[in-house]
């Protein structure tokens, strides 16, 4: 039996167990929701407060859905329109709300650390649910567990990670989780948008998308983190999607593919690939709802 979690700040601290014990744990939640009333009461009477200082569509409304479908009381606080404008800090706007009555707290803060920081001064269990340019643990999780669902495992599997890997939590996250579940991992981007140390990690990386593509099982395809760019790392858009844009031509029939949104349309991925057979992106989403049920209860259940 896996030790039980207190925070999930970061794949770097979930041990190989412990990650086995969430895939079980979001298959039973997964069954859950195909169910008509798509509800459990293992959380009732929790309140888990969603802390998010930097915008989100998918991972804010699927930790929201994840709590509700627990039986759980969910409060959102935004950034805009909060006293943070008044000058209040961090800490004591989580501490004001841990008065209130919070059982955890999920956080997305443009700053790396924010989760650990967090973690490391509240009494009670922290999700990172995205730490600047560091980590998005749920992420890598729903993703890799997407792709357990579709092969039936993980271990011997080739994922390709193609795109702004630079600016990406979501790969190095995949970078720390791959060898915990024996996935392969190759990285495929322009030298720019590969960060210098991961060259002596030994993952093999590309800078052509076709052999970066060929034989692998699985590619996941990343946004071109405009907004976490100070200087332009790329000389021209239309040469990056030029040589680094996925299209129909470079998929192979039986390959996933998996992006985890939101998409650059025509940057990073080629409209057509959307009737590409093996195109998982939604179900990514979909995954998302059982995988955060499975973190939240292993937080705060039993
Ligand atoms: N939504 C993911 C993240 O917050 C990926 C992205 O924004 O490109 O890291
Ligand atoms: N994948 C992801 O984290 O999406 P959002 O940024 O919309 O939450």
């Amino acid at each position: 039996m896996a030790e039980r979690l207190r925070h999930l700040v970061g794949i770097r601290d979930l041990e190989a167990e412990a990650i086995q014990h969430l895939y079980a744990l979001a298959d039973q939640f997964y069954e859950v929701l195909q169910q008509p009333t798509r509800k459990v009461a293992a959380l009732v009477g929790r309140t888990i407060g969603l802390l998010f200082f930097e915008s989100s569509s998918r991972t804010r409304i699927s930790f929201e859905l994840a709590a509700k479908r627990l039986g759980a009381d969910v409060v959102s606080f935004s950034a805009a329109g909060s006293s943070l404008e008044k000058g209040e800090s961090l800490l004591d706007t989580a501490k004001n709300l841990l008065a209130m009555g919070l059982d955890a707290c999920v956080v997305r803060h443009s700053v790396v650390g924010t989760a650990h920081f967090l973690a490391h001064h509240l009494p009670i269990p922290v999700i990172n649910a995205g730490d600047g340019t560091h980590e998005h643990p749920t992420q890598a999780l729903l993703d890799t567990y997407t792709l357990r669902r579709h092969f039936g495992g993980l271990a011997g599997l080739t994922l390709t990670i193609v795109g702004d890997i630079l600016h990406s939590r979501v790969a190095l996250s995949h970078l720390l989780l791959a060898p915990k579940v024996g996935l392969r991992i190759r990285l495929c981007a322009p030298p720019s948008l590969i960060p210098p140390l991961w060259y002596g990690l030994g993952y093999p990386i590309y800078h052509r998308l076709a052999p970066a593509l060929r034989g692998a099982e699985a590619v996941l395809v990343l946004r071109l983190q405009r907004e976490r760019m100070k200087v332009a790392p790329i000389a021209s858009w239309q040469e990056y999607s030029r040589f680094y844009q996925v299209r129909p031509e470079h998929l192979q029939p039986n390959q996933v593919l998996l992006h985890p949104g939101p998409i650059n349309w025509g940057v990073e991925l080629h409209p057509a690939v959307k009737d590409f057979s093996g195109v998982q992106i939604l179900s990514q989403v979909t995954h998302g709802v059982a995988v955060r049920m499975a973190v939240l209860y292993a937080l705060l259940g039993g």
